[in-house]
């Protein structure tokens, strides 16, 4: 089975590979030196197999460029999904086609030879297989490539060279696993050309087609709150740092221009739109606060960095505080008039309804539903006011 999938790997690899393999040459010549990032920036594809039992198991692919998800595989159709426009690089119609053809037939291999190999390499339902396989290019070259795979989360192998190997610590398990694998010379060709060739073809292809979206910058927005106190006495101050792109941002509590050492950074994390997310807190005594500021560096801001001083926090809080007590003064007020009103112009007592209305009510109930209305009534006039504070609250 290995060996008839390994001959059909082959036949389409080199379908696609030898039609563009001279093309690629010239263009690794012509292409300019597009990167703002010292980083090498990475093409990798990740994929996740779970394996329940001996006839269950489930796989997901994906596709990154950097830390930007740029491609998934669509498992119920057996298609790559393209998630940005540039995704496809300038690869040609035909050699995608190729490519999606070669991860179909992997991807659908995959778990049967897995578990038809369980037993021989003692891997234990239920068990997970990660593997992750791209190149790195920095200053516009190719500067390498990678082939990891993972067992229950750990180093398990890698692709070196022109081989498999186990990863340091993972045993004569791993090692068993290689021997095997090795003896699979066409494997082995087939997984070099794709480090070798494809990948570096496509990254450069992707950081050309997608520079306007890794080059996009955006501002970051931050603000400040209060955490859960440590102890009593102390408080943990919270500067949240949202939306920016791309990642690198410095975010540090400073007193004037004192950086606080204490400040503790959170890992950055994505948004949903592809920004980025970081929370950076502080731990000082409740009487330290005084003076205290949140400062942000980021690239899209040009040198305006953004400070956030908790003074001004405190007055905010002072002015929301004050809003609420002379609303809530105003509401009692309000109600009392209205209370002297009712008495004096009866609008809450005995409601005389319109004949319409009234000519199937006896008076018990019509009284009632007058009481009741007038509840009504006044309860809408609250919330009416009550709704106007609380939109110049916001405004605030
Ligand atoms: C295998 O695992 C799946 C998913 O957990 C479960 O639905 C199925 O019943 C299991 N089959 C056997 C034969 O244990
Ligand atoms: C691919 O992109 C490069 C650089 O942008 C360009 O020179 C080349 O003509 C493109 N190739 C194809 C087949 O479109």
């Amino acid at each position: 089975m290995l060996l008839l999938l390994t001959l059909l790997f082959k036949e389409l690899l080199f379908h696609g590979a030898s039609t563009v393999g001279e093309k690629n040459q010239d263009l690794q010549v012509l292409r300019p030196h597009h990167l703002t990032t010292e980083e090498p920036l990475t093409f990798h594809l990740i994929q996740i197999s779970s394996f329940a039992n001996h006839s269950w198991a489930h796989t997901q692919g994906s596709g990154w460029l950097g830390e930007l998800q740029t491609h998934r595989w669509n498992g119920v159709l057996g298609t790559i999904q393209f998630l940005w426009p540039w995704s496809r690089g300038n690869f040609s119609k035909e050699e995608l086609k190729n490519l999606q053809a070669l991860l179909q037939l992997y991807l659908h291999a995959f778990p049967r030879v897995v578990q038809a190999f369980a037993s021989q390499f003692q891997f234990e339902y239920p068990f997970e297989i990660q593997i992750s396989f791209g190149c790195r290019m920095h200053a516009g070259k190719a500067s390498g490539s990678f082939l990891n795979g993972a067992y229950q989360g750990s180093d398990f192998l890698s692709f070196q060279g022109n081989s498999w190997k186990p990863s340091s610590g993972a045993g004569s398990q791993a090692q068993n696993v290689c021997n095997v694998l090795n003896h699979y010379r066409v494997i082995k060709e087939i997984v070099q050309i794709l480090l070798s060739d494809t990948c570096p073809r496509f990254l450069s292809d992707l950081l050309e087609a997608g520079k306007a979206e890794l080059e996009r910058q955006e501002k970051p927005e931050a603000w400040v709150s209060k955490g859960h106190s440590p102890e009593p006495g102390r408080l943990l101050l919270v500067c949240h740092v949202s939306g920016f792109h791309p990642k690198p941002v410095w975010v540090m509590w400073m007193r004037g221009e004192q950086e606080q050492r204490s400040t503790q950074q959170g890992d950055i994390m994505p948004n949903a739109d592809g920004t980025w997310y970081l929370r950076v807190t502080l731990d000082v005594a409740a009487g330290e606060v005084a003076g205290l500021a949140c400062r942000v560096k980021h690239s899209s801001l040009e040198g305006h960095d953004i400070i956030i001083h908790l003074d001004g926090y405190s007055i905010l809080l002072i002015l929301i505080c004050l809003t609420v007590i002379v609303t809530w003064v105003m509401l009692v007020m309000v109600g009392s008039w209205f209370k002297k009103r009712s008495s004096n112009q009866n609008i809450c007592s005995p409601y005389v309804p319109s004949p319409a209305f009234s000519t199937e009510v006896n008076t018990q109930d019509s009284r009632n539903s007058g009481n009741h209305l007038c509840l009504v009534k006044k309860s809408w006039l609250k919330s009416i006011f009550l709704k106007k504070w609380k939109t110049s609250l916001n405004q605030l």
